[in-house]
């Protein structure tokens, strides 16, 4: 059991005991930091990359979305909602013909064939001879879907996959919307959500206050993840794989809820190489030339002294959260709507990683820019930054 502190502004106290962030039941206590296994970390892959958890009968047997793809979604369709295609999974011939403009990008048939060679990102399709043609017999969806994107080196939304990096194109909502199995009214919320956000409790109480999707990378020192730091990574993975990707497997947490009971158990056995993949995923550096160096060498000096942002984004990990802190909404003027549906009601201070590859900004996306954030954190913490050393913090940003 792990006591986490949460710190409130507005009594300017703060709040210990009773707030406990327990593992979930199937959750093994995890070691920081955990020495990695280079034959887990590649039986963890496989499992980020392609494993469903048998989520199939959600996505087919539920949702119907092996007729939804079949019959409409082609692949200049799927690549506008963000959907990715991996160019390592197409024999050459196939990369020749998409060279030379011979695939036909508007036709479902030709998404099947990407399906078939396992090259649609996050998607998993079971293709089937049927009649003499290709038919998409069943379809699940991995963790690939929303936290690994494509580098585009063959073309917009081709080329070589990124784990880890969060799919800002990705459209979940809009994606479920298709089903002929989600009622109207569901669908017109999940409309609203917009790429890049998901929200992974509105199939629990019904409400809807999308989160952006974050990096699955530059995690291996952080204890406690999500947004509202819910728990250890094989807490959250157990939680989405079951409750949110509707795999087959085993969850509980009395604090949201949930309690799923579904044997055989595919999730469980899979968590310890699916974490140990996760850590081995390090925060990608910032492009050559995409930073001012002397500015953000600058910057630095504002984020550990005038504006104080090293208080709260702490040491190599930039977040207080391996010291069990958490903050009220209203400490960094947060809308507290999300927190409140959750166990903590509190937002953990997010581990800055990668922020030039994962904008918007904050849990809900209210930040467009790096330059919002800090507008954002002027207004809410009352700072008193020179228009210099507000666009030096910016570019020191932009290194992290
Ligand atoms: C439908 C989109 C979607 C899928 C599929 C998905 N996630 Fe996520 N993931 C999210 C969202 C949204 C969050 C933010 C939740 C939060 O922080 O409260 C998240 C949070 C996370 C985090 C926490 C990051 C942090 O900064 O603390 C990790 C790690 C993660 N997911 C890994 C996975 C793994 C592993 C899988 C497969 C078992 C998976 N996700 C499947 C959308 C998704
Ligand atoms: C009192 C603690 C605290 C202080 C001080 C603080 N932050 Fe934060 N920071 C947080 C919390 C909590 C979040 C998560 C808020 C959310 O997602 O809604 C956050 C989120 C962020 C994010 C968003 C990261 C992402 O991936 O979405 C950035 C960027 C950031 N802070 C930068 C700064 C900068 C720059 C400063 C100084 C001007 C600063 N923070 C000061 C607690 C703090």
């Amino acid at each position: 059991m792990r006591k986490i502190t949460v710190i409130t502004a507005l009594i300017g106290s703060t709040i210990a005991g009773g707030l406990a962030i327990s593992c979930g039941t199937n959750t093994p206590a995890e070691p920081t930091p955990e020495p990695l296994d280079p034959t887990v970390i590649s039986a963890g892959k496989d499992i980020f990359r392609f494993d469903t958890f048998g989520d199939e009968k959600y996505w087919t047997d539920t949702l119907r979305m092996h007729e939804v793809i079949q019959k409409g979604v082609s692949p200049a369709t799927a690549l506008s909602v963000g959907f990715k295609v991996d160019v390592d999974s197409l024999p050459q011939t196939v990369r020749d013909a998409l060279a030379a403009g011979k695939v036909d990008l508007t036709s479902p048939a030709t998404t099947v064939t990407l399906l078939k060679l396992n090259a649609v990102v996050g998607l998993k399709g079971d293709v089937r001879t049927v009649g003499g043609r290709d038919t998409l017999a069943r379809v699940g969806i991995t963790c690939a879907l929303c936290h690994s994107t494509v580098d585009n080196s063959f073309a917009k939304g081709i080329g070589h996959r990124l784990d880890g990096w969060p799919n800002m194109d990705m459209n979940p909502g809009a994606i479920v919307a298709l089903s002929p199995a989600v009622p109207a009214a569901l669908k017109t919320i999940l409309n609203t959500w917009g790429p890049g956000k998901y929200d992974p409790r509105t199939n629990i109480d019904g409400q809807s206050t999308p989160l952006v999707l974050p990096p699955a990378y530059g995690l291996a020192a952080v204890d406690i993840l999500t947004y509202t730091a819910e728990g250890p990574v094989s807490y959250w993975n157990a939680y989405v794989a079951i409750t949110q990707m509707h795999g087959q497997g085993s969850f509980s947490d009395p604090r949201v809820g949930v309690n799923i009971v579904q044997t055989p158990d595919l999730v469980t056995p899979k968590l310890t190489a699916l974490r140990q993949y996760q850590f081995s995923l390090t925060t990608p550096k910032p492009a050559a030339g995409s930073f001012d160096a002397a500015a953000a060498e600058r910057g630095r000096l504002v984020f550990t002294g005038a504006a104080n942002c090293a208080s709260c984004h702490a040491g190599s990990t930039y977040t207080d959260v391996n010291s069990n802190k958490l903050h009220a909404p209203s400490e960094t003027g947060m809308d507290g709507r999300y927190a409140a549906r959750t166990a903590e009601k509190a937002y953990r201070t997010t581990p800055l990683r990668g922020l030039l590859q994962h904008a918007p900004y904050f849990h809900d996306g209210s930040a467009v820019s790096l330059a919002a954030v800090v507008d954002h954190y002027v207004g809410a913490l009352k700072l008193q930054l020179s228009v210099q050393q507000k666009s030096d913090l910016v570019e020191y940003l932009k290194t992290l």
